[in-house]
């Protein structure tokens, strides 16, 4: 190891929301993994620091929690006025965080790309920031590509010429064949800001991507080998920020312990069932899913007859208590929490019910399960198609109308991805396999993901590692 250069601090800002500090986490407890001497300060709010304490005590006196008051609304009030939450990272965090640099004095501020005063504030005091985005690099693009969007009259745009103001009915049905990099898209499987649900936030989003340009260097938790195309056009065009694709950005190759590991039962009741026999179940939150939605899904899923291990809280737990009991006639467990990734490499799960968010959609991929998908919010839409049309290794189940899924439906695709017997559940599998293995040489000791974490490290700080 080289010497230890002095002053190597970085100061990570993520946003605060749970599939964005997970990425984060994992990103630093990376950098600290290869360089111990680098110090780490992972800023948060208060009620996050509740929320992390848990299973994530500072692995070195290097790698320190700090944090800034409660200037945000809480999680509840995410879930309840997304739009307004938003906003409120974007206009009360700045300040409490300028005070927190003053005294930290960092090197290099690593920031999720949403919170985008970061990189003004990283300009203003000379330290270099490097943008972070917790979504597929096929996301960024499009968002980045909006003018591409405009002039082809997917959406309208009012008379400044240049705010989206709503989407163009008559265009919807072409397809966007003109984003660099990324396959043929259906307008409506864009992000929702373009089309529905977060549309109010779309000029902001819009905004934080665009400022990116502005930092020194962009980090995508891509597999490059998954998304090379689009990486190598953003490569060209951003071609003053460095690019880096970080691969799953998931801990595969050292131990994090989780105090939460203990429900060991989860794996015991895995271990008893048939191989490839039960459908892991991961919708996170229901929160636009109606009630009714809700309960024919959990019917569909008891109809159909396969094992299911479904992960669940709050409304959705509370329903298929109601729900389940004695008319179920298959065997199934529902859990609060699980170890992710360990139960989709479990030999006895045979597919994986998802709602598309980016980093379900890496660990499944590296799982090499086929998935059913079930898109809510964001990215999700865009992630599902790619799951379904591009990587060819999974079904759709939400409807593009937002019409009900009937149980029946739901029924027979749960049975259509648990099959391996067709020609078309096999084919499947084979695909799934075969993304599984770019996975994994992308993640190994001389893959794509190790190369440009350490090409990261030694571009911020010039130390070898
Ligand atoms: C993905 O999300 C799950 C659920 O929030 C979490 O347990 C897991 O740590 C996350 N993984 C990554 C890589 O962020
Ligand atoms: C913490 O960092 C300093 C240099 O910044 C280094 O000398 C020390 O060994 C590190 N401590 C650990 C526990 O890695
Ligand atoms: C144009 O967009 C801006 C920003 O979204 C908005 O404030 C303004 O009211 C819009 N004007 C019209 C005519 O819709
Ligand atoms: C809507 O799309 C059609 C067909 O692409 C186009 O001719 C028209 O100009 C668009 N309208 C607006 C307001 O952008
Ligand atoms: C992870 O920890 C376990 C138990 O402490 C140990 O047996 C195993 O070798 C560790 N794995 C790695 C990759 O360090």
């Amino acid at each position: 190891m080289a010497e230890p250069i002095p002053n190597c601090h970085v100061v990570a800002m993520p946003y605060p929301g749970r599939g964005h500090i997970n990425p984060m986490l994992n990103l630093c407890r990376l950098i600290h993994h290869y360089r111990p001497d680098i110090l780490i300060s992972f800023v948060v709010t208060e009620e996050w620091l509740g929320f992390l304490a848990p299973g994530s005590t500072p692995p070195s006196p290097n790698f320190s929690y700090r944090t800034i008051p409660n200037v945000i609304p809480s999680e509840i009030g995410r879930a309840k006025d997304f739009p307004g939450f938003f906003e409120a990272t974007l206009t009360k965090m700045e300040a409490p965080v300028e005070q927190l640099l003053d005294r930290l004095q960092p090197s290099v501020i690593i920031y999720d790309t949403y919170l985008s005063w970061v990189v003004e504030l990283g300009n203003r005091r000379n330290i270099p920031v490097a943008s972070f985005y917790t979504m597929s690099a096929t996301v960024f693009s499009i968002f980045h590509h909006f003018d591409h969007i405009l002039q082809n009259h997917h959406l309208c745009s009012n008379f400044s010429g240049k705010r989206p103001s709503h989407s163009n009915g008559s265009a919807i049905e072409q397809l966007v064949n003109y984003i660099p990099g990324v396959p043929p898209i259906k307008f409506t499987d864009l992000p929702t800001p373009f089309h529905s649900k977060g549309h109010e936030v779309l000029p902001r989003a819009l905004e934080a991507i665009k400022l990116t340009q502005k930092a020194q260097y962009l980090l995508f938790t891509s597999v490059y080998e998954l998304e090379s195309q689009v990486l190598e056009s953003l490569r060209q065009k951003l071609h003053l920020i460095k690019i880096y694709s970080l691969g799953l950005a998931i801990p595969y190759n050292f131990n994090i312990t989780h105090q939460n590991s203990k429900p060991d039962y989860i794996m015991k009741w895995l271990d008893a069932q048939p191989p490839c026999s039960v459908l892991y179940i991961s919708q996170g939150s229901f929160l636009f899913v109606s009630n009714a939605q809700l309960d024919e899904i959990i019917a569909g899923v008891r109809a159909s007859g396969v094992r299911f291990l479904w992960v669940s809280r709050g409304e959705a737990d509370n329903r298929l208590q109601e729900n389940g009991g004695s008319s179920s006639n298959n065997s199934g467990l529902v859990v609060p929490w699980c170890d992710q990734l360990k139960v989709l490499c479990h030999p006895s799960v045979g597919g994986f019910w998802s709602h598309c968010g980016w980093n379900l959609t890496k660990e499944s991929a590296f799982s090499g399960l086929p998935m059913l998908t079930f898109p809510i919010f964001w990215d999700q839409v865009t992630n599902s198609k790619v799951i379904v049309e591009d990587w060819k290794i999974g079904l759709r189940v939400k409807k593009e109308d937002e019409g009900l899924v009937t149980r029946d439906e739901v029924a027979r695709l749960v049975l259509r991805i648990m099959d391996s017997e067709s020609e078309d559940g096999k084919e499947r599998r084979r695909r799934a396999k075969e993304i599984r293995e770019v996975c994994e040489v992308a993640s190994a000791g001389g893959g794509s993901s190790k190369i440009d974490i350490l090409a990261f490290i030694r571009d911020m700080f010039f130390m070898y590692v």
